[in-house]
């Protein structure tokens, strides 16, 4: 039978207080959207429907281009049943499982055990059992256990409100039926609203069985609402991938204080400091050490690599048996050969650096193609850019860059060739040569007095 997952995401989320909608807050550097919407393609869907109000424009915006979602348009937020109501018409005849695009840790094995619950005709609802269910609809059973309806928190008595098992939200039922049941849905409750939850109640009228399944996991189901939420939810995402590393032999010296937003493939023995931030697409090789507070986005780090404290790298690819910091930056578009040396204060942009070239301090590379067992001295600097365009440096194999140099691009310096430290060099420096440009006649003046201080 196929499947129909239906994503409520029309909620403002007042209660974040931001422009941004609720949905589309991140959760681990993605909307919490996405996450549910991972969710629903690992259980090979046949449709995914997206019911949006709030912020339409700029969620819908945000999925451009994913061509297997589907739109359904809430005006007005008159309730869940009136949300999923929406969305019938983009659902074909199969089963309707419904998500919440502010429920982002559902995890797809949750809600396969909620599929097959339902197994096709009846109405499954996942639940949980909690401490303080204040807030959420309750789960009202019979003598024989059976569930016979949902009561929300705002319609319950004293007696209901007792009751620890809650709906979590999450409901599989057959389309079939949900066209029948919705329409009959009233809003004469405390909320004025049209209660999805109102269809547990309909479906035991009509004699389908109404199956539950226990939530194994108490955060799978949290939605978020507030700021405060939100990063309660991070920490436990990011703790579970940080468990996720752990067992598969990465070393986190501290899994609390570590922050992957993205994914990560590794091979074996990395070993990751505190306080350091993965984004986007990360790469690590056999061997990689990854010193405190450093921050890559996009990076690939070949077997062995150490990256130093507070060191930042975008978009860039490092080789083997290379060492980056402490304090390096590479910008987006470096690319770095095997044993390449990085020291502190050095930036990198948009440059290559064959096998064992150094820059061990403060220095910046711009625009260069500098080749192998490059030396280049600190204080050294690639004048890329003339205030209008930039302009590339090529520096050849067993070179030596003097310290304090400045290499006016364009501009090339041959291979083995020396330039001496303090040069300006605005002309091609050829291969073997020691060039040097500095201002003429150093001077030692005889009888100079030291400044004082004005009184
Ligand atoms: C709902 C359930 C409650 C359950 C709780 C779990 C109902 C009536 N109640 O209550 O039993 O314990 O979730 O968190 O379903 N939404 C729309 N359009 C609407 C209304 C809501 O898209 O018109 C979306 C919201 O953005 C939100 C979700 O549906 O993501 C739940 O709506 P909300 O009003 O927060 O329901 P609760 O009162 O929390
Ligand atoms: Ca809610």
């Amino acid at each position: 039978m196929s499947l129909d997952v239906i994503i409520l995401a029309a909620g403002q989320g007042k209660r974040m207080n931001s422009k941004l909608p609720k949905v589309l807050q991140p959760l681990a550097g993605r909307p919490m959207l996405a996450h549910v919407l991972d969710a629903g393609r690992a259980l090979a869907a046949e449709r995914l429907v997206v019911v949006y109000g709030h912020g339409g424009d700029q969620v819908r915006a945000a999925f451009d281009g994913q061509q297997d979602l589907r739109w359904a348009h809430q005006a007005e937020q008159l309730g869940t049943g009136h949300a999923v109501a929406q969305a019938l018409p983009e659902c074909g005849e199969g089963m309707a499982l419904i998500l919440y695009g502010d429920c982002p840790l559902i995890g797809a094995a949750t809600l396969r055990r909620l599929l097959e619950a339902a197994g096709g005709e009846r109405l499954a609802v996942l639940t949980a059992q909690m401490d303080d269910p204040t807030g959420y609809g309750r789960i009202v059973r019979d003598e024989a256990g059976r569930v016979v309806r949902i009561v929300e928190q705002k319609d319950a008595d004293a007696a209901q409100k007792a009751i620890r098992e809650i709906n979590t939200g999450f409901i599989a039922a057959p389309l079939a039926r949900l066209r029948q049941w919705l329409p009959q849905l009233r809003n004469a409750n405390a909320q004025g609203e049209y209660y999805l939850t109102d269809v547990i109640a309909l479906a035991v009228a009509d004699g389908v069985e109404v199956a539950s399944v226990l939530s194994a996991d108490a955060w799978e189901p949290a939605g978020v609402n507030d700021k405060r939420q939100l990063a309660e939810l991070e920490r436990v995402y990011q703790r579970r991938q940080a468990d996720a590393l752990l067992a598969a032999g990465v070393t986190l010296i501290d899994p609390a204080r570590f922050d992957l937003r993205g994914r990560v493939s590794h091979g074996q023995d990395v070993e990751i400091d505190v306080n350091v931030i993965l984004e986007g697409e990360i790469r690590l090789g056999h061997g990689v050490k990854i010193g405190p507070n450093v921050y890559l986005r996009n990076v690939t780090l070949g077997d062995g690599v150490v990256v130093k404290a507070n060191t930042v790298i975008e978009d860039s690819t490092v080789g083997a048996g290379s060492d980056l910091g402490p304090f390096a930056r590479l910008r987006p578009d470096s690319v770095l050969g095997e044993r390449v040396h990085v020291g502190n204060f050095v930036e990198i942009k948009k440059s290559r650096l064959g096998d064992g070239t150094k820059a061990g301090h403060l220095a910046y590379l711009g625009d260069a193609v500098i080749g192998e067992r490059v030396n280049v001295s600190a204080g050294v600097i690639t004048c890329n850019y003339d205030g209008a365009n930039k302009f590339v440096t090529t520096i050849g194999d067993d070179a030596f860059i003097g310290t304090d140099s400045q290499l006016v691009a364009p501009v090339t310096i041959g291979a083995r060739a020396y330039v001496a430290a303090g040069s300006t060099i605005t002309l091609d420096a050829p291969e073997d040569a020691l060039t040097i440009c500095r201002a003429r006649g150093q001077k030692s003046i005889d009888g100079w007095k030291k400044p004082v201080k004005n009184k």
